[in-house]
């Protein structure tokens, strides 16, 4: 297998858009879960959270044929909410991500929220690559389950290929309204000034190889130096929860450094980790399921933790770690400015 690079943490992935565009069923085709089909009235409504190693990024990518170029031990994603009124979600979510992902429905091309997404992006200068979801809508296509785009598109009819091409030149057209050059992602030449497209289905998975290789590519290629881990913890609340038998916990996402159980943290609160906990790999934090429990986690990690009076924690706000060398006081100072 590759050799990791012991020093670079997993690249932290946003997953934004209109409501509905399938945010949430691209990462259930991923992890071969049904957490859409869950969801009250289909709608995403917390920030979520899901790891997923290398080894599963190599699986899924190897009719690529470009395994041995994956340097970061995975890719952690983060699901925000489409609907118009989480404009908090998917600006925290945004503010926490290395890369994003931004996905337009083909049927539907941009949305209001595409547009609100767009510019939260826009604003902290994300990279992003154009996720064009539900290929498999369009009238007469012929599906070849998580196939790379470019195999299923050569299988298509003349017809299927021209519709497809107008409305991707469509979207072309609409992005460019917004100030922005976009490209199908294997005809772009210029990466980092183009944003490149790749069109998906969540359906048949047709497309996802090609948007999980392009991920990891352009983040180690572009990337290294923010991805280069550090001690120092940086870590945010995604959620403050009650669940049964550890109480009121929180949901964060470390994105850099180490925490360890017993460690003492500030936020609105001082208190000691009595638990550290992560949903299985491929797994969603923020669906009720079987934790992991470890003795220290490194970053980059969605994480469940449990502690005494958590019941305070905000979420939105981050985290600090008391060191041997920490004064108390100056780290307590630091937090009440979030
Ligand atoms: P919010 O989180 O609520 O903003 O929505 P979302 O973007 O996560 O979309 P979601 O995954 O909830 O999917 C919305 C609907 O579109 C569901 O009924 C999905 O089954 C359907 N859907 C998603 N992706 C595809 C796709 O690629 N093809 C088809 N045919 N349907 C899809
Ligand atoms: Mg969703
Ligand atoms: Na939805």
């Amino acid at each position: 297998s590759p050799k990791q690079s012991e020093d670079l943490r997993s690249p932290i992935c946003c997953i934004m858009g209109h409501v509905d565009t399938g945010k949430t069923k691209l990462l259930d085709c991923i992890r071969g879960t049904n957490v859409q089909e869950g969801e009250a009235g289909g709608i995403t409504q917390q920030i979520g959270a899901t790891y997923f190693p290398a080894a599963n990024i190599r699986e899924r990518t190897k009719e690529l044929k470009a395994d041995a170029t994956l340097k970061v031990p995975g890719l952690l994603v983060i699901d925000t909410p489409g609907h118009e009124s989480f404009t908090n979600l998917r600006s925290r979510g945004s503010g926490l991500c290395d890369i994003a992902i931004l996905v337009v429905d083909i049927m539907h091309g941009l949305e209001p929220q595409t547009i609100e997404s767009l510019n939260l992006l826009k604003m902290r200068k994300t990279e992003f690559i154009i996720a064009l979801n539900k290929v498999d809508r369009l009238y007469d296509w012929k599906a070849r389950r998580n196939s790379p785009i470019g195999m299923t598109l050569k299988k298509q009819t003349k017809d299927v290929l021209s519709e497809f091409n107008r409305r991707v030149t469509y979207v072309i057209t609409q992005f460019k309204e917004q100030g922005l050059n976009t490209e199908l992602y294997y005809k772009n030449k210029e990466m980092g000034e183009t944003f490149s497209i790749v069109p998906t289905s969540a359906v048949t998975g047709e497309g996802i190889p090609d948007l999980l290789l392009l991920l990891v590519q352009w983040t180690q290629k572009t990337m290294v130096e923010k991805l280069t881990f550090s001690d120092e913890v940086q870590c945010t609340v995604l959620e403050v929860k009650v669940i049964e038998g550890l109480g009121t916990t929180i949901d964060v996402v470390l994105v850099n450094g180490v925490l360890h159980e017993g460690d003492q943290i500030v936020g609105p609160i001082v208190t000691t980790i009595r638990a550290l906990l992560t949903p299985h790999p491929m797994k969603e934090i923020r669906v009720k399921g079987a934790y992991m429990q470890h003795k220290e986690i490194k970053a980059a990690q969605g994480i469940k933790i449990a502690a005494q009076g958590l019941e305070h924690a905000i979420a939105g706000t981050s985290i600090y770690v008391v060191g041997p060398d920490d004064d108390l006081e100056d780290i307590k100072e630091a937090a009440k400015e979030d």
